[in-house]
């Protein structure tokens, strides 16, 4: 555990992950690839769809997905199965990532593989085409950490999406650091959407944030999406 100010208890990623906050049952771990809760609608587009224009656009290429914080992965298996369906000879990469093994099924092909892993210390073994972290950041303690290292894992002109409350970083003295954030972000060419909350980047993109990470506030109450949320604590900006 560290602490930033006497008053504020502040918790390393690995106590983080065992919180009530974060191993939380009633998280909306369970969005579709399209339709009313899903990932279409959050994101703003349809990975699938994107999966098969890079397939139009790269005959004999290997179209490949990372899904940080995929929850049940029923997104990803969506995925598989249109891919089965529609093309079932092309060469594509799913990969879904999360921290609680909760997968709504076993992957049916080799194309998909769902990992049960914390993101803080997984790495692709290449980079991919889409990265998408849905409603993860919130429950990330270095999400500035994730952040780097995501928009590292496009390949060029490779497509990264995250949902992102800026006021989740705070300044050592509990304020919060959007402003900062956000400007830091912008100049190193990601876009920040506030209506939707969503980071996207073309990559792949490196920033050095030389914030020094102090640790998780797991008591910060509600977010945006009204659901508990971490606030993550940095200084030396
Ligand atoms: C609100 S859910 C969203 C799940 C999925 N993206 C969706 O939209 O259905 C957030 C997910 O982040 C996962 N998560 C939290 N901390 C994580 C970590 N350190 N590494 C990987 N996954 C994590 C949780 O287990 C949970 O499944």
């Amino acid at each position: 555990m560290v602490s930033a100010n006497p008053s504020l208890r502040l918790l390393d990623d690995a106590v983080l992950e065992q919180t009530s906050v974060v191993a939380n049952n009633a998280m909306n771990r369970d969005r579709r690839l399209s339709g009313v809760n899903s990932y279409a609608r959050e994101l703003g587009f349809d990975p699938y769809e994107r999966l098969v224009t890079l397939l139009g656009e790269r005959p004999g290429g290997q179209p490949s997905w990372i899904d940080v914080c995929c929850g049940s992965g029923r997104a990803l298996l969506a995925a598989e199965a249109g891919l089965a369906r529609e093309f079932p000879e092309a060469d594509v990469a799913l990969r879904g990532i999360d921290l609680v093994e909760n997968f709504a099924a076993e992957p049916s092909t080799p194309r998909l593989r769902l990992i049960t892993a914390s993101a803080r210390d997984w790495r692709p073994d290449r980079p991919a085409d889409l990265v998408t972290c849905v409603h993860g950041l919130h429950y990330i303690g270095d999400k500035l950490a994730l952040i780097v290292a995501m928009i590292g894992w496009m390949v060029p002109g490779g497509v990264f999406a995250a949902h992102f409350d800026p006021h989740s970083i705070r300044h050592a003295d509990g304020s919060s650091a959007a402003r900062k954030v956000l400007a830091r972000l912008r100049a190193a060419g990601l876009t920040y959407n506030a209506r939707r909350h969503l980071l996207t980047a073309h990559g792949p993109v490196t920033i050095d944030f030389r914030a020094e990470y102090l640790g998780a506030d797991d008591r910060a109450g509600p977010g945006y999406t009204g659901q508990p949320a971490v606030h993550s604590y940095y200084r030396g900006w």
